[in-house]
């Protein structure tokens, strides 16, 4: 028998153990384990029931993710399924760990399942762009009705055991250790001589189902699931367990399956669920070096990011301590965490109770020597590097020995900063996304002298507070938004050349971003970017090629959203073009000379996004970034590049490095080199042909 699967007897009781660690993946040695396993207890005239049970800290996981776009290797898991749920002897799930995807599926295919209470089950497999390929679909909205079925099946969510059971996924919970309540369970459905129980047969939850449960479901999901291919498969293929008998439901849902396997998202988001593993691991950095335990935070500033900082702390448990330089600054500061709570409280998405608990977790201060003892301190101050060096020289001070000591900056020189203390070992950058109690990325940044224990510490960190941690090198706007500045200059110059911002926004939305370049800045607020700007003006080459509409806006007092006109004109939050608007950019583009034309959508989509793509291999190449994949995860949980694409980098890879290369070569000689001179690591990969890793 394959290694994969053991079989053993607890008295008249088969086990079938999968031994196939990490997560017990559906390998193709495990299917034909499972397969010779069920045939052994089938065989044997001494075994009566049969128990399929996971080894180490999980049952099955799911299919091996690593073999899909492989040709498929027999036995296949239908065949596998077939097996189990036409056994003659009665077969009992034990679930402990997880059950997920092809895992549950299995589980559905036993007679009974039985978990242990920290268990979960699921069916994730819309989060890789494909759905249940193997009979999930069909037979979870058997056990537990359409409606739930939908929503596990198309938002891939965890179920705890005891939900499971309340919702008829499990038969029982079991109390103390999984193997032996499982066997006894097994004995008891034997001796009470229990029919079995084939869910592929039930069919009271499936029917008589209204059409319009499925188009509020459709309705319900369209903002969420917008761009993304699979959700809507799903939800095709849960109809179909509603409207065909059993085994046309099964050719239906194989077919759907079909249609999601050759979809490019499937392949993106494949990659995103490895990119997000392998972002943690950092050649230098050993996986086993000794990382600082963060059982206290404490936050330098009370502002916007200072705040949303502190939220994810107290929002798993960790105490943290707010310091301001005045009692107001603190007290509002302490009102809009609170008030962001309470808004969450509002719509449903956490309980008073969880509120309560964070609140109680999160206090204020005035003074440095109040936080000396917090294993990690957060600057969340003015973006200012004498400002940031006076906090970093003052928590030199009074931090505890080994304490990190962290700073939320976006931009600025990290050694400088550490530049400030004595240990520059224990200083690092640990850059929050707005809003910072939203946003899933972490962006840490290494200084020179940042110790391994030091970027060690805030990865852990990055997962402690349920965030994707990306590690980052020190330069100006490190990966992020370093890329965005490319982005951000194109927009505008499309403007002048003809482009409206209404549609260089519809462009990037239809692509799949949350919102345009035009939107987002309304949003955020020009005023911002203007001081900036302003601030650097005189940094800038008078020959270089400049936009001068954000300004001039801003000279309007049109900041955005908040005055009510930007980009748009705003009636409330509503955004609607402003032909004042258009005649404004008429007029700059005449000042220069420019004779406005018509742009296409694809000009517009690669004059702004190629620019991120050349930017990010330029920081591939410095080693800004550890892998191209890296990259593509701080674009898609920073700043809301589309998941279904994988990520700029992948995008790019996809589309093929050759071609991104001749339309940068082009755009360089229609608009000069100086804003489009190609990265020599994207020059050196489209002439190999190869990807970004060579
Ligand atoms: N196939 C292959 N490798 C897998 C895997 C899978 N299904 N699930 C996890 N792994 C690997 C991970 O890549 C990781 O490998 P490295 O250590 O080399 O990086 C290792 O197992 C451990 O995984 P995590 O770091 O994620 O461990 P965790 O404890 O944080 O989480 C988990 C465990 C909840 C099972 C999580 O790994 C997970 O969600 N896995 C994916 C589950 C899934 O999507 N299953 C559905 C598969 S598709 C399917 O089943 C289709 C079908 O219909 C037949």
């Amino acid at each position: 028998m394959s290694k994969a699967v053991e079989f053993s007897k607890q008295g008249a009781v088969g086990v079938i153990t999968v031994l196939n660690p990490p997560v017990n993946a559906l390998s193709q040695a495990v299917r034909q384990g499972l397969i010779e396993a069920l045939a052994e207890g089938e065989r044997d005239a001494s075994v009566g029931s049969m128990v399929i049970i996971g080894s180490g800290r999980t049952f099955i996981a799911g299919a091996d993710i690593r073999e899909f776009g492989k040709p498929p290797l027999p036995p296949g898991l239908h065949e596998v399924l077939d097996r189990i749920e036409a056994a003659s002897k009665p077969v009992i799930a034990a679930i402990h760990g997880t059950a997920l995807g092809g895992g549950l599926e299995v589980a559905l295919t036993c007679h009974w399942r039985v978990a242990v209470r920290e268990a979960q089950v699921g069916l994730p497999e819309v989060k890789l762009g494909i759905l249940p390929g193997a009979g999930g679909t069909q037979r979870l909205p058997r056990l537990i009705g359409p409606q739930m079925a939908l929503e596990l099946i198309t938002s891939g969510n965890f179920l705890p055991a005891p939900k499971a059971l309340a919702a008829g996924i499990l038969d029982e919970l079991v109390e103390g250790e999984l193997l032996p309540g499982a066997v006894a369970f097994a004995e008891r459905v034997v001796a009470e001589k229990r029919p079995l129980r084939l869910v592929s047969a039930m069919n009271d939850k499936v029917q008589g189902i209204d059409a319009s449960l499925f188009e509020n479901f459709r309705k319900g999901i369209e903002r969420k699931a917008r761009g993304y291919f699979a959700p809507w498969r799903c939800i095709d293929a849960v109809e179909a367990a509603c409207r065909l008998p059993f085994r046309d439901g099964m050719k239906r849902e194989r077919e759907l399956f079909m249609q999601c396997m050759d979809s490019p998202q499937r392949k993106a988001q494949i990659h995103v669920f490895f990119a997000e593993r392998e972002v943690a691991k950092i050649p230098d950095v050993p996986a086993d070096t000794p990382v600082r335990k963060i059982a206290k935070a404490a936050i330098v500033g009370a502002g916007t990011m200072g705040g949303g900082i502190a939220m994810n702390f107290a929002n798993v448990g960790v105490p943290v301590k707010l310091l301001e330089n005045s009692q107001e600054a603190l007290e509002r500061g302490l009102k809009t965490i609170e008030r962001n709570y309470a808004t969450s409280v509002q719509r449903g998405s956490m309980a008073q109770a969880a509120m309560d608990r964070a609140m109680k977790l999160i206090s204020g201060t005035q003074r440095y020597e109040e936080i000396g003892d917090a294993d990690i301190v957060i600057e969340a101050v003015f973006e200012e590097m004498a400002v940031k060096k006076e906090v970093f020289a003052r928590l030199d001070q009074v931090m505890k020995q080994g304490a990190i000591l962290a700073s939320n900056t976006s931009t600025l020189d990290i050694d400088e900063i550490a530049s400030a203390t004595k240990r520059p070992e224990s200083v690092i950058g640990t850059h929050f996304f707005s809003p910072a109690n939203v946003m899933r990325l972490l962006e840490n940044v290494r200084g020179a002298k940042s110790s391994k224990e030091t970027i060690a510490s805030v990865m852990a960190m990055g997962r402690q507070i349920r965030k994707v941690a990306v590690l980052a090198g020190n330069c100006d706007g490190f990966i992020g938004n370093r890329m965005l500045a490319g982005y951000g200059r194109e927009a505008g110059f499309l403007l002048e050349e003809g482009a409206t911002p209404w549609q260089v926004d519809k462009v990037l939305y239809d692509f799949g971003m949350p919102m345009g370049p035009f939107a987002m800045a309304d949003l955020a607020g020009l005023d911002v970017g203007w001081r900036i700007r302003k601030g650097k003006a005189h940094l800038r080459d008078p020959n270089e090629r400049y936009s001068e509409v954000a300004d001039q806006l801003c000279e309007m007092g049109r900041f955005g959203q908040k005055t009510g006109a930007g980009y748009y004109r705003y009636e409330g939050r509503d955004a609607k073009p402003d032909p004042e608007v258009e005649k404004l950019i008429e007029a700059a583009a005449a000042r220069k000379g420019i004779r406005r034309r018509q742009i296409s959508d694809e000009e517009i989509l690669t004059r702004c996004l190629y620019p991120l793509v050349n930017e990010g291999a330029r920081i591939l190449e410095e080693g800004i970034a550890i892998r191209s994949s890296d990259i593509d995860i701080v674009w898609i949980y920073g700043y809301g590049f589309p998941l279904y694409r994988g990520g700029p980098m992948f995008w790019a890879e996809q589309i093929g490095l050759p071609k991104v290369l001749a339309t940068i070569e082009e755009y360089g000689r229609q608009h000069g080199r100086n804003f489009w001179e190609p990265a020599p690591l994207l020059v050196r990969r489209a002439k190999e042909g190869k990807g970004w890793a060579g």
